[in-house]
C-alpha cells in the first residue's frame, strides 16, 4: 500500500494543502502520506475560493505524491487518477458519480468532492504533489455561496463512519495510484473520459464570446475539454476558459 500508509490527523489545520507543504519543506514526508483534519480555518478550493466544512462531518485529507514517472506536460493525468479513486469510492454507496471536468465530482447536478492538486516542479520533472480531496460525508446544511453542495448523507439518509470511509478512500485511491504508477495512461484517460459529466449530452455553456450550446466529446492528451458545437466545429478549452451553466 502506497496512499494511507501512513496518517496524521490532526483536531484542526488551517488548510490540509498548506499544512502537508509545511512538512515536505520541513521534514521527511514519505509517499502516500495522509494528513488529515476534521476542521480547517481556511480550507481552499479552486480559484482562490473557500472550501466549506462543518466541523467532524466530511472528509477533509492532503496525500503526498512523488508522481517521478509523470512528465510535468502530463500532470493532469494525476487529477484523473485521484477523480476516478474518489469515482471508485463513491460506487461503494452509489450507483452513479460523475467526474465535472477538470475534477469536481458530481451525484446528479450536484458536488460532492473537489480535489486541489498542487504539484511542485524540479526542472524537466515533478518534485512532489499534493493531492487535497474534500469529500462531503455527513454535512446536511452547507452555508456558503457555493451553488450544489450534496454529502453522502443527504443522498442516502444516514450517517456514515468517517474513520472507514477514509480507510476505503484510501484503498481505493491506492488502487488507482499504482495503476498510474505502471503507466497504464491510456486506461486511466479511457475511463475518465467515459465518466465525465455531461458526455455526449447537449447543454448550455459560457466562454468568452458568450453562451453556446454544445456536447462534451473528450479531453486531450493535456487535460483541455473539447466541446463539439453544433456546426460540427470543436472547440478546445483550458480550465476557467469555459463554464457549465448548471
Ligand atoms: C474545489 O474548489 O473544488 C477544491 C476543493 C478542495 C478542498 C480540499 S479540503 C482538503 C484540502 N485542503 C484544502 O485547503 N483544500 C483541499
Amino acid at each position: 500500500m502506497i496512499i494511507g500508509s501512513n496518517i496524521l490527523f490532526f483536531e484542526n489545520l488551517p488548510s490540509t494543502n498548506t499544512h502537508t507543504s509545511f512538512l515536505l519543506k520541513n521534514s521527511t514526508v514519505t509517499e502516500g502520506t495522509i494528513v488529515f483534519t476534521n476542521y480547517q480555518l481556511a480550507g481552499r478550493g479552486q480559484m482562490g475560493n473557500q472550501w466549506e466544512s462543518e466541523d467532524g462531518k466530511n472528509l477533509l485529507i492532503s496525500i503526498v505524491l512523488f508522481p517521478s514517472m509523470i512528465n510535468p506536460a502530463d500532470q493532469f493525468t494525476i487529477s484523473m487518477t485521484i477523480s476516478l479513486g474518489i469515482c471508485d469510492f463513491l460506487k461503494r454507496y452509489i450507483s452513479l458519480s460523475k467526474i465535472k471536468w477538470p475534477n469536481d465530482i458530481y451525484v446528479n447536478n450536484d458536488k460532492i468532492a473537489g480535489l486541489l492538486i498542487e504539484s511542485s516542479l524540479m526542472g524537466n520533472s515533478i518534485e512532489s504533489t499534493i493531492a487535497g480531496i474534500g469529500l462531503n460525508i455527513n454535512q446536511e446544511k452547507f452555508l456558503s455561496e457555493a451553488p450544489n453542495p450534496v454529502s453522502l448523507k443527504m443522498i442516502k439518509g444516514r450517517n456514515f463512519d468517517l474513520t472507514t470511509c477514509l480507510h476505503q478512500l484510501a484503498s481505493d485511491l491506492d488502487t488507482r495510484y499504482k495503476q498510474l504508477k505502471k503507466r497504464n495512461t491510456d486506461q486511466i484517460k479511457k475511463e475518465y473520459i467515459s465518466q465525465l459529466f455531461r458526455l455526449n449530452e447537449w447543454h448550455e455553456y459560457r466562454d468568452v464570446n458568450g453562451t453556446f450550446t454544445g456536447r462534451i466529446r473528450s479531453v486531450s492528451d493535456y487535460g483541455r475539454l473539447q466541446i463539439e458545437i453544433r456546426s460540427g466545429k470543436m472547440c478546445e478549452y483550458s480550465f476557467k476558459e469555459v463554464d457549465f451553466i448548471l
